[in-house]
C-alpha cells in the first residue's frame, strides 16, 4: 500500500524524468559509498570547541569568534577554519547540526533522502499548527508542505504536484501576471522624484508586487495591493508585514539556539500570534477566493486555474494550499527581484545586453533567463537547505547516523572557485556558455548550486516564482535603465536572505 502510494509521488507526469534518473544513480552512489569503511566517528568532525554547560554557544556570545558574524562571512569562516564538513554539537532542542560545503557529499545526503525528505526547517511554525490549541485529533490532520512529514506529506504533496507543477496550468496566468507587471512599472513612474529615486520603502514595493503576483495564482483574483490608496492597515499590508515578521521570528527559533520548547520565551509567543494572524488574514482572502470561484465557476477545464482545481482534488488541501502559497511566495520572489536588478545595474553592459533581447520581442529569452539564474547563484533568498538523517551514512571518511541534520551550503558552494570560475562575478554568460568554454556551467557539480532544493521535495512554487519574476524583469528593463548609486545594499541573514535598504537605484526612462 505504502509502496503504491510512494509511486504515485514518482511517477506524477510533472515531475521530470531527470528527477526519476537521480532517484537511481542516488542508489547507487550511496551503496558505493556504503562499502567504503568509515575510520571515523561523526564526533570527530572538526568543529567549534565546546564547553560543558554552554557547549559551542560560547562562540557565539560577545567575544566570541563568531558573535555577530552572519550570513556568508560566518559560512566563510567555518568552512576556511574547519574544511568542507563541520561539526555543530547538539544543543537544546536541536539534534547535531554538520554544516557540509562539499557538492559530492551533499548529493549522496540528497540523493538518499529522496524517497520520504525530512526538511526540519520551520519547527515553530510547525508547533504552532499541529500542537499550539490544538485537540489530539487536529494532530492527525495535515498542515502543509512546510509543516508536514511523513504520509501527511506524502499525500499532500501528490495530490498538489499536477496542478502546481503542470506548465499547462501555470502559463495559464502569463497574461494577469503581466498585468501586474505593467500595473506596477505605472506605479513605479507616479513613486519616482526628479532624480529617477522611488519616493516609497523599495523592499515594500517589491512586496507589494510579489503579494499580487501570487496572490493572482493562490487566489485567482486580484487583491488591488497596487493601489495607490491602499491603507497601512488594510489586509495586504498587514500580510506582508505578518509574513516579514514570520521570517525574522522562525529564524530566531528554529536556526539559533533557544529554549521555547521548554520555556514559553517572548519570541516563542510572538511567534504564536504572528502565525495565527497570518492564518486568519490567509483563511479572509483564500475565502473570498473561493467565493468568487463558485459565483463564476470556469466552464471548461483547460480554463481551470490552481485554487479551482485545488479544490476539486481536495477543499482542505486547497485552503491549506493557498495559504501556503500567499506565505511562501512573497518574500522570496520579491528579494529575488531586487537582488537581480542590483546585479544588472552594477553589470551595465548585462543590463544592455538584456534589454537588448526584450525589446526584440522574441519568444524565447534566453539571456533572460541566464540573468535570473545568475543572479540566485550570486545572491540567493535562500542560503541552502537542511535533511533530516533517516539512515547512516560515510560522508568524506566520517560515519553519520541517523537523526542528525545537514545543512547544505549552496550559497557558499556557488560562490566557490572550485565549482565556478571567476566565482564572484556576474556572469549570465555561463549559463549559455559552449562546453568549450571554461566558463560552461555544466562542468561544476549539479549539486553546488540548488535555488529551489532538490527532488521530490524541491520548491513547488518555482514555476510560478520563474514566470513572475521573468515577467516583471522584462518589463522592468524595457522601461527603466536601471543604476545603483554608493554602496551595496546590506544583507540580512535570517531564515531567507532579507536586502536591507538604503535602496540606491536610479530609474531611467529607456
Ligand atoms: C524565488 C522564489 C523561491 C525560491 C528561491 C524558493 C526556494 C525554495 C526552497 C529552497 C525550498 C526547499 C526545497 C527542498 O527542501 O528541497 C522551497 C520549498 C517550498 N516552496 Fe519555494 N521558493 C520560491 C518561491 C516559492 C513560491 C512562489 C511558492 C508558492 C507557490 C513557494 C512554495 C514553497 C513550498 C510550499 C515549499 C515546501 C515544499 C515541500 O516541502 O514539499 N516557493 N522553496
Amino acid at each position: 500500500m505504502q509502496t503504491l502510494k510512494l509511486r504515485t509521488v514518482i511517477n506524477l507526469p510533472a515531475i521530470k524524468q531527470e528527477f526519476i534518473r537521480n532517484v537511481a544513480v542516488s542508489t547507487a552512489a550511496v551503496k558505493a559509498n556504503e562499502d567504503v569503511p568509515a575510520v571515523k566517528s561523526w564526533k570527530d568532525i572538526p568543529g567549534p570547541s565546546s564547553l560543558p554547560v554552554i557547549g559551542q554557544l560560547l562562540h557565539f556570545i560577545p567575544g566570541g569568534q563568531f558573535h555577530n558574524v552572519n550570513g556568508v562571512e560566518l559560512t566563510d569562516l567555518l568552512n576556511k577554519t574547519y574544511g568542507p564538513i563541520v561539526r555543530f554539537d547538539p544543543i537544546v532542542g536541536r539534534p547535531a547540526l554538520i554544516f557540509l560545503f562539499d557538492a559530492e557529499s551533499s548529493s549522496q545526503i540528497f540523493r538518499g533522502e529522496n524517497w520520504l525528505p525530512i526538511r526540519p526547517g520551520f519547527k515553530s511554525l510547525e508547533y504552532y499548527r499541529k500542537h499550539h490549541n490544538k485537540t489530539k485529533e487536529q494532530l492527525e490532520l495535515p498542515t502543509g508542505l512546510i509543516t508536514d512529514h511523513g504520509d501527511l506529506w506524502k499525500n499532500f504533496r501528490s495530490a498538489v504536484n499536477p496542478v502546481m507543477l503542470q506548465p499547462k496550468t501555470i502559463k495559464l496566468y502569463t497574461t494577469a501576471i503581466d498585468e501586474v507587471a505593467q500595473d506596477m512599472i505605472t506605479r513605479m513612474k507616479t513613486l519616482r522624484n526628479e532624480n529617477g529615486m522611488l519616493n516609497a520603502k523599495f523592499d515594500d514595493e517589491m512586496n507589494l508586487w510579489a503579494l499580487e503576483s501570487i496572490a493572482i495564482v493562490a487566489l485567482g483574483c486580484r487583491l488591488n495591493c497596487l493601489d495607490p490608496n491602499l491603507p497601512k492597515d488594510s489586509p495586504a499590508m498587514k500580510l506582508i508585514q505578518c509574513v516579514h515578521d514570520i521570517f525574522i521570528a522562525a529564524d530566531k527559533l528554529d536556526f539559533k539556539p533557544s529554549v521555547w520548547r521548554f520555556i514559553s520565551t517572548p519570541t516563542f509567543k510572538k511567534a504564536m500570534k504572528l502565525y495565527e494572524d497570518q492564518e486568519n488574514i490567509a483563511k479572509y482572502f483564500v475565502r473570498q477566493g473561493v467565493e468568487q470561484l463558485k459565483k463564476n465557476p470556469t466552464k471548461s477545464d483547460e480554463q481551470k486555474g490552481v485554487l479551482e482545481k485545488l479544490l476539486e482534488i481536495n477543499e482542505e488541501y486547497a485552503y491549506i494550499m493557498a495559504s501556503d502559497m500567499l506565505f511562501a511566495g512573497v518574500d522570496t520572489a520579491s528579494n529575488t527581484m531586487t537582488a537581480t536588478l542590483y546585479l544588472l545595474a552594477k553589470n551595465p553592459e548585462k543590463q544592455e545586453k538584456l534589454r537588448e533581447e526584450v525589446l526584440s520581442k522574441k519568444d524565447k529569452k534566453p539571456y533572460l533567463r541566464a540573468c535570473i539564474k545568475e543572479s540566485f547563484r550570486v545572491m540567493p533568498i535562500v542560503s541552502g537547505n537542511i535533511r533530516l538523517t533517516t539512515k547512516e551514512y560515510n560522508l568524506l571518511g566520517y560515519h553519520i547516523p541517523k537523526d542528525i541534520h545537514i545543512a547544505f551550503g549552496h550559497q557558499h558552494m556557488s560562490l566557490m572557485e572550485t565549482y565556478y570560475p571567476r566565482a564572484k562575478e556576474f556572469i549570465p554568460e555561463r549559463w549559455l556558455a559552449e562546453k568549450t568554454d571554461p566558463l560552461y556551467h555544466g562542468n561544476t557539480h549539479p549539486f553546488a548550486y540548488a535555488p529551489f532544493g532538490f527532488g521530490v521535495r524541491s520548491c513547488i512554487g518555482r514555476r510560478i516564482a520563474e514566470l513572475e519574476i521573468e515577467t516583471f524583469l522584462t518589463r522592468v528593463i524595457e522601461n527603466f535603465k536601471v543604476e545603483w548609486v554608493g554602496p551595496p545594499p546590506r544583507v540580512h541573514q535570517t531564515s531567507l536572505n532579507y536586502i536591507k535598504g538604503p535602496f540606491n537605484f536610479i530609474f531611467k526612462d529607456v
